[in-house]
């Protein structure tokens, strides 16, 4: 199993880094994987200059030639993706930021179907867990299955002063949150990685194909959901769903015929 660590850290000495490389001990307690790091920071990577080609016409007439595909196929290729990043002015780095505005194009054109996505955020007080929201929303509308992330608040005095070593209690504190995420992760990993989508994931679905079915700018994204079929599927792929969810994408459907008529 491959997962990837998509690392926003700016620090060499990072505690992020601590905490992840604790998630990989964890996950390794588990089963056999395969566990990579992609530090941002080493990667040569621009910023997003707003041009909306890659929206528009598509990603690849982006005006940027650096690492972003190489990253980006190293997700295409793994299960599960972290996304960890210390928390900055109640938000991720600059670094992951950027990686997301170059991928902002994966949302309106999902391709992660079926790899297991969280997030895992290093503070020093308050504010990680709406990065938590924030970071799962992204791993969800680009198509990733989701597991809750979580917020770690180092021991204090470790966030500013590179105190590396932790005392047993603040290292269990720190392990317990660990270990669950990492149970979690794993189940779904080895479990069903093309779940039945929630009625909210349905509704943004039928949503979003109906804006593109009625649009009248042929624009890259209505290829993309015509060319799968997904102007008339359920869902984004195969699966079940009960009577219940069916009436209700049907509604959205029809209002969305009436709206366009
Ligand atoms: C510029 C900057 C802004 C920060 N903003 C916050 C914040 O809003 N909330 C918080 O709890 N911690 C904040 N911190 C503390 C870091 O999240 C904390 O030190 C974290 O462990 C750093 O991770 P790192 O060692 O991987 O760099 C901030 C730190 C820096 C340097």
């Amino acid at each position: 199993m491959k997962i990837i660590a998509i690392m926003g850290n700016i620090r060499e000495n990072s505690q992020t880094k601590k905490i992840i490389q604790m998630f990989q001990v964890e996950l390794e307690r588990y089963k056999q994987i395969d566990f990579k790091y992609i530090e941002l920071r080493k990667m040569n990577l621009q910023l997003c200059r707003g041009c909306a080609l890659c929206l528009e016409r598509g990603e690849e007439l982006c005006p940027l030639k650096d690492d972003y595909n190489i990253i980006l196929d190293k997700i295409k290729h793994a299960d599960g993706i972290i996304l960890a990043t210390p928390n900055y002015a109640l938000q991720v780095t600059h670094l992951l930021k950027n990686y997301l505005d170059r991928s902002a194009y994966i949302m309106h054109r999902p391709i992660f179907f079926g790899k297991v996505f969280t997030s895992i955020v290093a503070q020093g007080a308050y504010g990680g867990e709406s990065i938590n929201k924030y970071l799962d929303s992204v791993s969800s509308m680009i198509g990733g299955v989701v597991i809750k992330g979580i917020t770690i608040t180092v021991p204090e005095g470790s966030a500013y002063n590179n105190r590396n070593v932790w005392s047993d209690l603040e290292t269990n504190r720190v392990e317990n949150s660990i270990k669950r995420l990492a149970r979690k992760f794993i189940k779904q990993l080895y479990g069903n990685r093309y779940p039945k989508p929630t009625l909210f994931k349905l509704l943004i679905f039928r949503f979003a194909r109906g804006s593109h079915k009625y649009s009248k700018c042929d624009n890259r994204d209505n290829k993309y959901f015509k060319e799968r079929g997904w102007f008339h599927s359920e869902y984004y792929y195969d699966t079940k769903i009960n009577i219940f969810k069916w009436a209700f994408g049907m509604l959205i459907d029809i209002y969305q015929k009436q709206k366009n008529k």
